[in-house]
């Protein structure tokens, strides 16, 4: 996120840079992505395979245990001008809801299928795609996947991606802080879609991040 430098008077009136964000996004016609936390679970060491196939890792036979998602979208700014070859990772737990991370308890019953993080640029109809997992909740969380996007032009989003719907969203703290405006909820709620045309079994959503 770009933090603009707010002139003094409006720090001392207690206005904070995410509003200020939001109407700036909506004076150009488009909501930008909600900011939120990174988290406790960036991996500190990114696996070997780190492509955007965290379903499938490389040398290995077996399919992680979950559902398959194929989440893709497109990064644009606020007007909507596309952003080629931006940086866009994603990391989430696994279908047991362990994470790839030396902080997460019981690491050691996770499912080395999982890829847990992967990478991708966004291409020349700057489109990003990933085969991932539905997301699962665990204990203190709703089901979410976190990303982080960074542009080629130097800016910088760390968010979080939800199951619309879900009913443990209202009870998320991170959640509710990011969605309280309807129109930034519309950026993090993943509507899913059978795909069975891709795959038996699996889904899709498209989640376009707008970049203020
Ligand atoms: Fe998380």
């Amino acid at each position: 996120m770009i933090v603009p430098v707010l002139p003094r008077r409006l720090v001392l009136a207690g206005v904070a840079a995410q509003p200020l964000l939001l109407q700036r996004a909506l004076a150009a016609g488009l909501v930008a992505t909600p900011s939120q936390t990174e988290g406790p679970f960036y991996p500190t060491a990114f696996p070997a395979d780190s492509d955007n196939d965290l379903v499938q890792v490389r040398g290995q036979a077996a399919h992680a245990m979950g559902t398959t998602l194929h989440l893709q979208g497109r990064g644009i700014d606020a007007s909507g001008k596309p952003l080629d070859g931006a940086l866009v990772e994603i990391w989430q737990c696994d279908a047991q809801g362990i994470y790839d991370h030396p902080r997460q308890p019981g690491r050691e019953r996770r499912d080395s299928a999982f890829q847990g993080y992967g990478k991708v640029l966004t291409d020349a109809t700057s489109t990003y795609r990933f085969r991932t997992l539905k997301p699962v909740a665990y204990p203190g969380r709703t089901p979410h996947i976190h990303l982080k996007v960074a542009t080629a032009d130097g800016r910088r989003l760390t968010t979080q991606f939800y199951l619309a719907g879900d009913p443990l969203n209202e009870r998320d703290f991170v959640y509710r802080e990011a969605a309280r405006d309807p129109r930034q909820r519309e950026r993090i709620d993943m509507r899913l879609e059978p795909a069975n045309g891709i795959e038996p079994g699996a889904f899709a959503t498209t989640m376009d991040i707008v970049i203020a």
